[in-house]
């Protein structure tokens, strides 16, 4: 499959659905606490999706049966909302969600901390998977290349004495939700493909407080870390533009 380039219009358009996926998730957000579960969360998400008009981009996908990932702990990614899991203070909870408006999609996820206890080493792993986000997007510029993402994520992750999980990686986005290219959170600088103005990419590090394996759960969905150790998760769909990029879910 061929990488897919994108008007100014079309960019436009992923904006769109890019700030409804970001208001969807800023509810989410403001309804993580301590008591609620996790299908509560996809309640609020279901109906903030309705009020902005907005089509679910995970419902039904490969027969995904929930509008948002709720990954709590040790889970890493695609945690299934269950009204039997019910988050407690010292949680952390990644929450990814994805939006369709006029036919064009938006991808984001967030880890947030139930609660007020959070211990420090939790605490530092969400900040450096955020921050490693924000590393990898400055790197986005027409030339930069796919190896630039990566190893930004990569150094900026293991520099903390974390690990950046390979099984997953960030994807190209548009009419669809995944896209050419794969965009994996490892690499090495000045490898792999070119950046064009016109690409737009979903960039989502996974990161482990221990070991980087992960398994999938019997569900066929959940990603847990192998050594039962704390991940986080954050995504952004992000444009490049003749000078450099844009967050569309900002
Ligand atoms: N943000 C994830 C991804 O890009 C979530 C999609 S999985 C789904 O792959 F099944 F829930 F849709
Ligand atoms: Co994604």
């Amino acid at each position: 499959m061929a990488v897919v380039l994108k008007s100014s219009n079309e960019i436009e358009k992923m904006r769109r659905a890019g700030t409804v996926v970001r208001q969807v998730l800023e509810r989410v957000r403001t309804a993580v606490k301590p008591g609620v579960t996790t299908a509560d969360l996809d309640r609020v998400a279901e109906g903030a999706l309705k009020e902005f008009g907005a089509r679910a981009a995970f419902k039904g996908y490969r027969g995904y049966p929930a509008h948002l990932c709720t990954s709590v702990n040790s889970e890493v990614v695609h945690g299934i909302p269950s009204s039997k899991r019910v988050l407690k203070d010292g949680d952390i909870v990644s929450l990814d969600f994805g939006a369709i408006v006029d036919g064009y999609y938006g991808d984001s996820a967030i880890t947030v901390a139930v609660g007020g206890k959070i211990d420090p080493k939790t605490e530092r792993l969400l900040k450096v998977t955020e921050e490693s986000l924000q590393k990898a997007i400055a790197v986005v510029k027409p030339g930069a290349t796919l190896g630039d993402i990566g190893e930004a994520v990569q150094s900026a992750v293991e520099a903390e004495g974390f690990s950046v999980v390979r099984d997953f990686v960030g994807h190209g986005i548009g009419s669809a939700m995944h896209e050419d290219p794969q965009v994996p959170n490892y690499g090495t600088a000045g490898r792999g493909m070119k950046l064009k103005a016109g690409m737009v990419i979903a960039i989502e590090p996974m990161v482990n407080a221990g070991k980087p394996e992960v398994r999938v759960l019997k569900d066929g969905w959940t990603a847990v870390t192998d050594d039962g150790s704390m991940s986080a998760h954050f995504e952004h769909t992000v444009a490049v533009t003749d000078t450099g990029a844009t967050i569309l879910t900002a």
